[in-house]
C-alpha cells in the first residue's frame, strides 16, 4: 500500500502515519488540496475519492450514486471485496426500492425505543463478563473477554442465533473482513455461513421464537436465500463493529488520560462522548464505495455517469470545516453531525444498538475498574490495518 506516488497520484487504501488513530496522512492531505480527486485501486482501475464532509454527506445523500455493487464503474476496495460483495447480495448493496423494501422489514427492530428496551439486559451481560473477567486476575485480553463477546451476545439474542455457536461465526466473520484472506477461503466462509444461516431459517418454520430470523421466516416475505443473506449482514454487522469500537475506544482514552478522568468525573457526558469517539476513531475506514447513475457535480468537480466514488469517512470526520481542532479527542463537543454511520439511505441501520452497546460497555469498564492500565507497552499493540473494520486484535489490559 503506498501514499502518493511519484507522479502524484494516489492509490487507496492508503497507508496510517505514526499516529493510529489518525486518518492516512494521503487521505487529510488530499482533502485539503485536492478534496475531489482521482485514486488508483489495487486492479489498476480508477475512481474518485471523496474527503471533505461536506462532500461526503452530498454523495451518500444522492441516490444518483448507486450502491449497487453489479453496476459496472462500482469500485472494488480489493479483490476480497468484490468476491464478498458479488457472492451473496444483501441490501447494503441494492438500492431503492428494493433496498427500502428490505430494510424497511428490520426498522421497528431498531427504533431507539425498541433497542433502549434492552438496556437492563445489556447491562446484564456487560456486568457478568466483567465479574467473570476479574473474578480471579487482574489482567486480560479485554477483546477476547469482553468487547467481542458483548455485542456477539446480543446480536444473538436478537437474532435468535444460538450463542454456542458464536466460535463458528467469529471465525468467518474474521475470514471476510480480513483482506488478507484468500478467495478460496472467502467463497467458503461465506457459503458456511450463508449454509448455516438457511438451515437455522428452516429449523425456526417448527421452532419458532421470538428472535427477528423465526419472524422473517413466518411473515413469508424473503426466500431463504435472502433470510440467510440478511442474517448475515446483521451478524457480521451486529458483533464486529461494536466490538472494534469498544476495544479502541478503551484505548483512545487510556491514552488521553485528561478525557478519561472528565468521563469518570462525570458519566452524564457519556452520550456525547460516545458521538465524540465514534467520530474520532472512525472504524469503518477504508471508504464508502459508491458509483454515479448520470452526470454529477460534487465538489466543483463533474463525476461522469458510470464512474466510481469512494468516500473516505475518517479524513470527513476530521475536516476542520465541520470539526474544529478535529484531530483532538473532546469528549465535550458537539461531534453529532459525524459520518461515522454513513449518511443517507444507507445509514447505519443498527446506531441505536451500537451506541447503547458501546455507552453501557464504556460506562461500566470505567465504573468497575477505576485503576485500568495497558498491560504492554502502546507500541506492542496490533492495529486491524488489514480489515474493513478497524480496531485492535488484542488489548491486554490490567487493573
Ligand atoms: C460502532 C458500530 C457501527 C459502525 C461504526 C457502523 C457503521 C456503518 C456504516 C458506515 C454503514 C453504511 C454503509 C454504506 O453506506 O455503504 C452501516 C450500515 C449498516 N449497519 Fe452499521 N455500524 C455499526 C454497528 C452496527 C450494528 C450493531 C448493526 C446491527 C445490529 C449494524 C447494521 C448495519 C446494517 C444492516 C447496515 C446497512 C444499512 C443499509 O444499507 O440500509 N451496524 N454501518
Amino acid at each position: 500500500m503506498t501514499t502518493v506516488e511519484e507522479t502524484g497520484s494516489l492509490t487507496a487504501p492508503a497507508s496510517r502515519g505514526s499516529c493510529p488513530f489518525a486518518p492516512p496522512p494521503a487521505y487529510e492531505q488530499a482533502r485539503e488540496e485536492t478534496p475531489v480527486t482521482r485514486v488508483t485501486l489495487w486492479d489498476s482501475s480508477q475512481c474518485w475519492m471523496i474527503t471533505r464532509h461536506e462532500d461526503v454527506r452530498a454523495v451518500l445523500g444522492d441516490q444518483r450514486f448507486s450502491a449497487d455493487a453489479n453496476r459496472p464503474g462500482f469500485p472494488f476496495l480489493s479483490a476480497n471485496r468484490k468476491a464478498l460483495t458479488t457472492d451473496s447480495a444483501s441490501f447494503l448493496r441494492m438500492d431503492d426500492p428494493e433496498h427500502a423494501r428490505m430494510r424497511r422489514m428490520l426498522t421497528a427492530d431498531f427504533m431507539v425505543k425498541k433497542v433502549e428496551a434492552l438496556r437492563p439486559e445489556v447491562q446484564r451481560i456487560a456486568d457478568d463478563l466483567l465479574d467473570r473477567m476479574t473474578a480471579d486476575r487482574s489482567s486480560a485480553d479485554l477483546v477476547a473477554e469482553f468487547a467481542l463477546p458483548l455485542p456477539s451476545l446480543v446480536i444473538c439474542l436478537l437474532l435468535g442465533v444460538p450463542y454456542a455457536d458464536h466460535g463458528f461465526f467469529q471465525k468467518r466473520s474474521r475470514v471476510l473482513l480480513h483482506d488478507r484472506s484468500t478467495l478460496e477461503e472467502i467463497h467458503q466462509a461465506q457459503s458456511e455461513l450463508v449454509e448455516y444461516l438457511t438451515r437455522l431459517a428452516a429449523d425456526k418454520q417448527s421452532n419458532p421464537d421470538d428472535g427477528i430470523i423465526s419472524r422473517l421466516v413466518a411473515q413469508g416475505e424473503l426466500s431463504p436465500a435472502e433470510i440467510a443473506a440478511m442474517g448475515r449482514l446483521l451478524l457480521v454487522a451486529g458483533h464486529e463493529t461494536t466490538a472494534n469500537m469498544t476495544a479502541l475506544s478503551v484505548l483512545a482514552l487510556l491514552r488521553n488520560p485528561v478525557q478519561l478522568v472528565r468521563l469518570r468525573e462525570d458519566p452524564s457526558l457519556i452520550r456525547g462522548a460516545v458521538e465524540e469517539l465514534l467520530r474520532y476513531l472512525t472504524i469503518v475506514h477504508s471508504g464508502l464505495s459508491r458509483v454515479a447513475t448520470e452526470d454529477i457535480t460534487v465538489g466543483g468537480q463533474t463525476i461522469r455517469a458510470g464512474e466510481g466514488v469512494l468516500c473516505i469517512l475518517n479524513a470527513a470526520n476530521r475536516d476542520e470545516s465541520a470539526f474544529s481542532s478535529g484531530a483532538d479527542l473532546d469528549l465535550e463537543r458537539d461531534a453529532r453531525r459525524h459520518v461515522a454511520f454513513g449518511f443517507g439511505v444507507h445509514q447505519c441501520l443498527g446506531q441505536p444498538l451500537a451506541r447503547l452497546e458501546l455507552q453501557i460497555a464504556l460506562q461500566t469498564i470505567l465504573a468497575r475498574l477505576p485503576e485500568l492500565r495497558l498491560d504492554v507497552p502502546f507500541e506492542d499493540i496490533s492495529f486491524r490495518h488489514d480489515m474493513a473494520i478497524y480496531g485492535v486484535n488484542t488489548l491486554p489490559v490490567a487493573w
